[in-house]
């Protein structure tokens, strides 16, 4: 059994989706409740054993690199005023010494050429790929549960979740050869398809965990869907040569690259924290249709 030890993290993407806020705020940056988005993924990675962790970034996104330092002289403010729940809230931003790398992906090419840069970093062994814009809540974490069931299968893995037919056209499908338990064997991915012609209900979400030889795929890899350079074109390109699995992690799963699933991941999360929820159910459970208009 080969532990996975490396994450690789994209986080070059424009986020136009976000726009004008992300003009100056990485998407990354964007807080869910309390914590900014990426911080969700790196915890569900370091839950599932992560040592290594890797961000492919991009010019501006000055934020998000940041984000990882130490903030010496914060820390020193809140020891001073004795805040010390605002320093555990410190806690989960601070990574062991050498663990985190940053890389810049030049120009956004796509998912794909974003991966690729990670490739002197990953080296010959099988890692994980997280984006962060997909928010999962699992116990334990949809890593987690994809990292053992690899140890079962080896190959290439994709995380799936169950779509109705009539949205495959919204995302990467998978194409099942025979199911087992969680795990489906596939012979690879369609991109998109129209309900007629899905393969399954099984949608791609943005959990992965690769052999390190996707590199080689993704050094010959042409543009694919919207000119830019897919993960999933390299992952296809491999089916003859490597199993591809999907597992259908057990969680909900929040799309935060659009502001639908975003605001959905706001009021789930919030929901879900015993100092909120009660206060923000009643909320929710008002009519909202109409504005209120202050007395
Ligand atoms: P998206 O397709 O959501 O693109 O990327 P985006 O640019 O982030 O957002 P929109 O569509 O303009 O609103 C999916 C994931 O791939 C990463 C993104 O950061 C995100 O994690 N990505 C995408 C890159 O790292 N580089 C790219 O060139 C493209």
């Amino acid at each position: 059994m080969t532990h996975i030890r490396k994450a690789v993290f994209p986080v070059a993407g424009m986020g136009t989706r976000f726009l004008p806020a992300t003009k100056s705020v990485p998407k990354e940056m964007l807080p869910i409740v309390d914590r900014p988005l990426i911080q969700y993924a790196i915890d569900e990675a370091r839950e599932a054993g992560i040592e290594e962790f890797i961000l492919v970034s991009a010019a501006g996104k000055g934020a998000l690199e940041d984000y990882f330092d130490t903030a010496a002289a914060l820390e020193l403010r809140l020891k001073a005023a004795g805040k010390s729940s605002a320093l555990d809230a410190l806690v989960p931003t601070r990574m062991p010494e050498g663990a985190l790398t940053i890389l810049r992906q030049a120009q956004p090419k796509g998912l794909g050429h974003a991966v690729r840069q990670a490739r002197r970093h990953i080296g010959d062994e099988p890692f994980a790929v997280l984006l962060p814009d997909d928010l999962i809540q699992g116990t334990p974490g949809a890593l987690s549960q994809m990292v053992n069931a690899h140890a079962e299968v080896g190959g290439h893995m994709v995380a799936t979740m169950d779509v109705p037919l009539k949205a495959t056209s919204a995302y990467g499908v998978l194409d099942v050869v025979s199911e087992n338990g969680r795990i489906a064997k596939a012979r690879g991915m369609v991109e998109k398809p129209r309900p007629e012609v899905a393969p399954s209900t099984q949608a791609v979400i943005g959990r992965y965990i690769l052999q390190p030889n996707i590199f080689d795929r993704l050094e010959n890899l042409g543009p694919g869907a919207g000119g830019e350079m897919q993960l999933t074109d390299a992952i296809n390109a491999d089916v003859d040569q490597i199993e591809v699995s999907g597992y259908r992690f057990v969680g909900d799963r929040y799309d935060c690259g659009s502001i639908q699933g975003f605001v959905q991941a706001t009021a789930a999360v919030a929901l879900s924290r015993p100092d909120l929820a009660d206060e923000l159910g009643v909320f929710l459970s008002r009519d909202l249709s109409y504005p209120t208009i202050a007395a």
